[in-house]
């Protein structure tokens, strides 16, 4: 039985690594592939802020499901202290005696392989096989075989093609500016957005294609006109235009569901109801909606708190609510009576706009024979008594 092993930190596992294991198994032809993620890597130190272990193993096993047969142990993770190579290929050795192994390492690796615990038995126990982790690299690579040949009478396998060029560090960077995404299997960068794992920020396109499907597609003109409009106070008005245009793309992915399906939502996420949003359950759909984004999406809390009051509005809203909320009511697709007025205001007094838009949508309601919810007259009083004081 040949047994291809790849160990790494994967931190994260990106479409490089998954391009270098296809590679190396085109090659070897394993009957089994086993990805073992470095618990403590001997010759690095993991990055301040890396993911649990429990983390890592979870985007592994996310990145290398996209390769046949490929299997991702906790082998590694499990054992405490450092994880030297040598052990993990003994304990293999141990459970398979029969098995062929064949370790997998990259250019970097190779070339610090005196420098590995024990290095002379890891040729006892495996066959190496290496590739090049950039292009170019070939020459370099061939000279270290050669060494570990002439100084050690070790051969190790030469795998001369060389995967995607990439590299984890770079990546840790991007991801917090929303850059990054197709560096990683679409899986993977689902689940490090969801868990905001290296204080990633979605890339905001990717964000827009993965919320259609919550979106009506009628509904799809006004999401994308709220997130321009957020995106446009926000530069106008000093706040982060980024957080604006990720509430604008949030804000209504529960929005076509039945009020029946709202109130089971609050049920989910123990959202606290009150009288006037049980008899109106679609109200709702702000505080659903900005459950919904977390657990999906990992939104922060302010992005939470714009979305969460986008249509009640509440006293003491922070501006990135406040430029949701009137986003909302003045983008380009709103065609109401009095909408142009809101417009000109906005961008001379965010508050002033804020309070007249409540005042008109006040009178419309009233004029129609309906009431506000309680949190909007509310709003209405606080952004008074906010005015009188300055
Ligand atoms: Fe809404
Ligand atoms: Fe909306």
């Amino acid at each position: 039985m040949r047994l291809l092993i790849y160990g790494g930190s994967f931190n994260p596992p990106h479409r490089g690594h998954v391009d270098a294991l296809r590679t190396a198994a085109e090659h070897i032809r394993p009957d089994r592939i086993l990805v073992i993620p470095a618990g403590i890597p001997p010759h690095k130190i993991l990055a301040e802020g890396s993911p649990a272990a429990e983390d890592r193993l979870r985007l592994c096993r996310l990145a290398f499901s996209e390769i046949p047969g490929a299997e991702v142990s906790d082998l590694e993770l499990r054992r405490e202290g450092k994880s030297y190579t040598v052990d993990t290929l003994r304990e293999l050795r141990r459970t398979m005696p029969e098995a062929d192994l064949f370790f997998l390492v990259g250019t970097d690796m190779l070339l610090y392989m005196e420098q590995w615990h024990q290095f002379r038995e890891i040729f006892d126990l495996c066959t190496l096989a290496a590739l090049p982790r950039n292009e170019g690299e070939l020459d370099v690579l061939r000279d270290a075989v050669d060494h570990l040949l002439r100084t050690y009478g070790e051969e190790v396998l030469l795998i001369p093609k060389a995967p995607l060029p990439m590299d984890s560090t770079t990546l840790r960077a991007d991801l917090p500016c929303r850059r990054g995404r197709e560096r990683l299997p679409e899986s993977v960068y689902a689940e490090i957005v969801r868990l905001r794992l290296y204080g990633a920020q979605p890339d905001l396109d990717w964000l827009r294609e993965r919320t259609v499907p919550y979106l009506k597609p009628t509904r799809v003109p006004h999401v994308r006109g709220c997130e321009q409009e957020a995106a446009r106070l926000a530069a106008l008005w000093g706040e982060r235009e980024d957080l604006a245009a990720e509430a604008g793309i949030l804000h209504d992915i529960t929005k076509k569901l039945s009020g029946e399906e709202q109130l089971r939502m609050c049920e989910k996420y123990g959202i606290m109801t009150d009288t006037f949003e049980r008899e109106m359950p679609s109200l709702l759909h702000a505080r659903t909606g900005a459950c919904l984004a977390r657990e999906l999406f990992g939104i922060g809390e302010e992005v939470f708190d714009a979305i969460a009051w986008h249509n009640t509005g509440r006293p003491g809203m922070s501006k990135l609510e406040k430029i949701l909320w009137l986003a909302d009511f003045t983008e380009p697709t709103r065609a109401f009576p009095g909408v142009d007025r809101i417009r000109e205001l906005v961008s001379r007094n965010l508050d002033l706009a804020l309070t007249e838009a409540l005042e008109m949508t006040l009178e419309h309601v009233r004029r129609s024979g309906g009431t506000l919810h309680p949190r909007t007259e509310q709003t209405l009083f606080w952004l008074r008594s906010e005015d009188k004081e300055t």
